[in-house]
């Protein structure tokens, strides 16, 4: 099929990209000169894993195409995906002039009759409104149908190739149907593709974050009250996960959740509830939890450091929202840095990705650091708030001989408190019980295994 993707950020890439992958011919469009001049020289705007080959070979082979140029992208094109940013607005609400500058720019543009396909993350009702209008500006027939994405950072292509279900609203049997040939290269043999009205479409992206942030936000607080009554929340998650109704994922306490996606679309629920009168308790809780959390890491490391940490130097590992990206928009580990910085302290700080884009915001206020140890050197207590699997099995005897102190705090749980204990560390997880001294005599076996 010949396809126009419009927007090369997260999703338009990578959609362009696995869409030419599967044989389809793809045209990117955005309106950064500067973007698509690098895309065209095969430099990747973001690190994603196994993006920039799959663009590579896709580029050189003609199947993936960029231009600034809509109408251009669009003249050949059957299918014509919107994947343009939706930002936070004023008062909470996704902003959407993006969506509407294209929308008309396509209608200004179409001589034949296509079909535009809403790919970002929208609120209810802006289909049909994209859709009327359109349709001020051109009388050429044309079908706007909704296809939320769904997939992660960091494991974007495997998620777009192997999504769990595939989501269209359309309001004509056929443009379901068209949809249908275009993914059923990515429907394993039991994945299904739903097909239902543009507004449920629009709000299953919306709820399935919700509840996703829901999990989150409940794990922490419950995770804050193991940790008060010293019961240690990972035996906790054994005792819950196994219930069917309950199972285990998405219920790893950490230091909140960040990125370009809970964080706006929690809100923009919250937004759409309120202009239409509804309470929207549980999401203003679940953001209200969230914001809190992210003090957690900068509550363990004054307490510790009796709210004095003038003179003190503190190591970070783990910059980006999470591991396998370098996307640092809502990060946790920021509001860590920025409470750190202003009570007084120095900050060395290693992320395996994320220095960059560290960087960029802060200057020579911070010590980069490219490996980890490195970041230990003459620091007085470490802090993690990204679970890169290159900090699950460090060597202990070399951190404890960098660091000044041999004090861990641990926003991702990533070791055994028992273990840490033994090997004589101050170890401060999240909701993790405290261990005492003849404990730790007994304990041999190896860190805490948990993986995500
Ligand atoms: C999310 C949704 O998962 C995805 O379906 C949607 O399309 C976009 O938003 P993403 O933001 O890439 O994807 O990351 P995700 O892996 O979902 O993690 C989001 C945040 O939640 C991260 O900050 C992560 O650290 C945190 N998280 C996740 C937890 O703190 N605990 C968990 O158990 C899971």
């Amino acid at each position: 099929m010949k396809i126009a993707v419009i927007g090369t950020g997260y999703v338009g890439l990578v959609t362009g990209t696995c869409f030419a992958e599967s044989g389809n011919d793809v045209v990117c469009v955005d309106k950064l000169a500067e973007k698509i001049a690098n895309l065209e020289r095969g430099i990747i705007p973001i690190y994603e894993p196994g993006l920039a080959e799959l663009v590579h070979r896709n580029h050189r082979d003609g199947r993936l195409r960029f231009t600034t140029s809509l109408p251009e992208a669009i003249a050949e094109a059957e299918l014509v995906f919107i994947a343009v940013g939706t930002p936070q607005g004023e008062h909470g609400g996704a902003d959407l002039r993006g969506i509407w500058a294209v929308g008309e720019e396509i209608a200004k543009a179409l001589d034949e009759p296509k079909t535009i396909v809403i790919k970002s993350t929208v609120p209810v009702g802006t289909n049909a409104e994209l859709a009327r209008r359109m349709a001020q500006t051109t009388d050429i027939p044309f079908d706007v149908a909704s296809n939320p994405e769904f997939l992660k950072e960091g494991a974007a292509i495997d998620d777009f190739n192997k999504p769990d279900r595939v989501v269209v609203g359309v309001r004509r049997e056929e443009v379901g149907e068209q949809l249908h040939a275009l993914y059923e290269p990515f429907l394993r043999t039991d994945r299904p593709f739903l097909i239902m009205t543009p507004e449920s479409a629009e709000m299953t992206k919306y709820v399935a974050n919700c509840l996703l942030a829901t999990k989150i936000s409940f794990i922490n607080e419950m995770a804050n009250l193991c940790e008060s009554y010293n019961a240690d929340i990972n035996e906790v998650r054994r005792g819950i996960g196994h219930d069917q109704r309950i199972g285990f994922s998405f219920l790893f306490p950490g230091v909140g959740y960040g990125g370009s996606c809970f964080p706006k679309d929690i809100r923009a629920v919250i937004h759409m509830a309120q202009s239409r009168g509804l309470p929207a308790r549980m999401m203003e809780a679940v953001d209200q939890v969230n914001e809190a959390q992210k003090d957690v890491l900068v509550h363990k490391v004054m307490d510790h450091f009796g709210n004095d940490v003038r003179g003190k130097t503190v190591a970070i590992w783990g910059l980006a929202f999470k591991p396998r990206t370098d996307d640092i928009r809502e990060a946790p580990a920021l509001v860590l840095i920025d409470a750190l910085l202003a009570a007084g302290a120095s900050l060395r700080i290693h992320d395996p990705e994320a220095l960059d884009n560290v960087r960029a915001i802060y200057g020579d206020k911070l010590t980069y650091c490219d490996r980890p140890y490195g970041a230990l050197e003459q620091a007085d207590a470490l802090a993690i708030a990204t679970e890169w699997n290159e900090f699950r099995n460090p060597d202990f005897e070399v951190m404890a001989r960098l660091l000044r102190q041999p004090v861990i705090f641990d926003g991702r749980n990533l070791y055994d408190p028992a273990r840490m204990a033994a090997l004589g560390f101050t170890y401060h997880g999240i909701g993790r019980a405290k261990v005492s001294p003849e404990e730790c005599a007994t304990i041999t076996d190896g860190p805490d295994a948990s993986t995500r």
